[in-house]
């Protein structure tokens, strides 16, 4: 994953390298390091941990360089050490690079140019392809093109995926950024030009941005900048405004951006929905399926493609969209459907889901999706990202940004647009006015559902109490309410490091009940259906094996005392609304173990806001 950011310009770099840092973190938090282009040398500093360790050590050393790169590490290739962090210099010292991505054949490489004598400080795929840089820079004659003749020489090289802002110590006033694969943005300010990851390392500081595509170059030289293609060609450089990329995100009085984006969701589903009926109030109206009306009223088949937690919403999206539309839907992860060999029949629509827009496996199953000449539709958060850019059509979620690691609010709004597809294309197909509009109220009625369920967090908090020591959890859940228990599995484990599965309710007997005893405890969806009756038997089973059980119910579905011991309420609400509503008080009963257990719930271990790699 990783983030990248450099700066050239009039001003001083250090505070826009270092700022932009901290916005790019949500990429990965291992280590950082920046180094500035001091005229005659490259100055350095690079620290384990969070930015704000490498801030202090920045301050301190004080550079006014104009010209510098940084990095914000999530390490594929190499433990989390100084060495291992960017950025890397070359042997010679005339180079220093940093990397997003994996260089996929860096072994080869390292191994050529050992045997040119070339001796490496890291173990990072990230080093070599530096070295390749400064090795093709040394055998290439000199001329005013030489230092991007020698990045043209070394990326074609290189298999796998890269965003690079590297640095040539004979130039100090250019800066070069690739990319193939991983994301790379142009920012062009009245006093910096800027390389990133993503335009919110700029924001406030450049007015428009320069989105990359694969296979290209940006050559940054003075106040000038050109895109060109790897072989040379000029690319056509397209600008937005940087204001309408991204925002500032202030944490208020909240505690953690987890916390806060939970509380936010009954705004942010309102957002989501805003303007999206038809007038007659029996259909949703979609302005990015605009103009794709007849393919999909004639689909065979749909293909949702995803990662993690929008995988989950899709899986919801399933059961909602067969339901309402009577359309067959596939849930793909996304790293799978990549290199499967599925039979490519009939009419099929592939929808990728993703909060960033950025999730590398989910572009590049939208990518092979298009290769096989299939109609493809995003559902992102992030205007400009790469998913929006790259699909047929989609829509866009309207949440606000997203910071915390675990994602929340962004699964509401995602299952809340699948249920808005499928309610369209039920009535592009079948479903009655009748039924069309009592989804249409559902959805309307939502926020305020929401709003309702996060009233009763304290009561989540004393359940989170109750059940903090566990290590081992199970959630349950059938039909719709299937993929929210994988959902709260996913939650729990990635911010409180507990171990928990979710499982069809009907599963548990089929294995899992062997791991039941009162030390392992049972969280169960109930369903506001006949089915309601069927889980409620799966409980008693648990509680006939001396587990614990914690239900989330609707208020209509009677509980009998042995069956549960604890009991959350939902309020009454229709089919399309009610995983959804589900998914709150699991949403809050992982933010509260976690916190409990004193972890930073918006940057867990190991992880990284958007996996840019494979
Ligand atoms: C969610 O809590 C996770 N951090 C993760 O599963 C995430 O949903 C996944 O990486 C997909 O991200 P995306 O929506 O940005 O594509
Ligand atoms: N492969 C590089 C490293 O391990 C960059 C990793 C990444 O972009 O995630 O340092």
């Amino acid at each position: 994953m990783c983030g990248i950011v450099g700066y050239l310009g009039n001003g001083i770099a250090q505070e826009s390298l270092i700022d932009g840092l901290k916005r790019l973190e949500y990429r990965g938090y291992d280590s950082a390091g920046v180094a500035f282009h001091e005229g005659n040398k490259f100055s350095m500093a690079r620290e384990t941990g969070r930015v704000k360790n490498l801030a202090e050590v920045v301050q301190k050393k004080s550079s006014s360089s104009s010209l510098g790169i940084a990095h914000t590490r999530w390490a594929t290739h190499g433990a989390v050490t100084v060495s291992n962090t960017h950025p890397h210099r070359s042997h010679d010292g005339k180079f220093v690079l940093v990397h997003n991505g994996v260089i996929e054949n860096f072994s080869p490489l390292k191994k050529f140019l050992k045997g040119k004598g070339i001796q490496f400080t890291s173990e990072t795929d990230s080093e070599v392809l530096c070295n390749l840089i400064a090795f093709h820079y040394a055998e290439s004659p000199k001329s005013e093109e030489r230092f991007v003749d020698a990045v043209r020489l070394a990326l074609p090289q290189c298999r796998g995926a890269y965003g690079i802002a590297v640095l040539c110590l004979d130039k100090s006033d250019v800066l070069i950024g690739a990319r193939r694969g991983s994301p790379l943005v142009v920012g062009l300010g009245d006093d910096a030009n800027f390389i990133a990851s993503d335009a919110s390392a700029f924001v406030g500081r450049a007015k428009e941005a320069v989105f990359l595509n694969d296979g290209e170059l940006a050559i940054l030289r003075g106040r000038d900048f050109r895109i060109t293609t790897l072989e040379g060609q000029e690319a056509q450089a397209v600008s937005h405004p940087v204001d309408q990329i991204s925002e500032e995100v202030e944490l208020g009085d909240f505690d953690s951006y987890m916390e806060k984006e939970i509380f936010e969701q009954p705004t942010a589903l309102k957002n989501t929905l805003r303007g999206r009926f038809g007038d007659d109030g029996t259909t949703s109206k979609l302005g990015g399926l605009e103009g794709h009306e007849d393919e999909l009223r004639d689909l065979d088949r749909i293909i949702f493609v995803a990662c993690g937690t929008a995988r989950h919403a899709c899986m919801v999206g399933e059961y909602l969209i067969e339901r309402l539309a009577r359309v067959p839907v596939e849930v793909e992860h996304a790293s799978e459907f990549r290199y499967r060999n599925s039979p490519n029949a009939g009419k099929s629509l592939v929808i990728a889901v993703s909060q960033s827009g950025e999730t590398l496996d989910t572009l590049e199953a939208v990518r092979e999706a298009k290769t096989k000449g299939l109609l493809t539709l995003g559902i992102t958060n992030v205007v400009g990202s790469s998913l929006a850019r790259e699909t047929d059509g989609g829509v866009y979620q309207r949440v606000g940004p997203e910071i915390g690691v675990a994602s929340t609010k962004a699964f509401s709004s995602q299952a809340c647009l699948c249920a808005m597809l499928g309610l369209a294309l039920g009535r592009m197909r079948d479903l009655s006015p009748m039924d069309g509009q009592a989804v249409v109220e559902a959805l309307n009625g939502l926020p305020d559902l929401v709003a309702h369920v996060l009233q009763q967090a304290e009561q989540i908090r004393e359940l989170a109490v109750k059940y903090s020591k566990a290590e081992h959890l199970l959630f349950l859940g059938r039909q719709s309410l299937y993929p929210v228990a994988l959902e709260g599995a996913l939650k729990l484990k990635e911010i409180s490091y507990a171990h928990a599965e979710g499982y069809p309710a009907a599963e548990l007997k089929h294995g899992p009940i062997a791991l039941i005893n009162p030390d392992c405890p049972c969280i169960f969806m109930v369903e506001g259906t006949e089915l309601s009756a069927k889980t409620i038997a799966n409980m008693q089973e648990v509680k006939a094996r001396k587990g614990q059980v914690l239900a989330i119910a609707p208020e209509e579905i009677e509980i009998p005392d042995e069956a549960a011991d604890d009991i959350f309420r939902l309020p009454v609400a229709h089919e399309v609304v009610r995983p959804i509503l589900a998914n709150l008080p699991l949403q809050l009963f992982a933010y509260h173990f976690a916190r409990l257990r004193g972890l930073d719930v918006d940057k867990p271990r190991n992880l990284a806001k958007s996996v840019t790699v494979e």
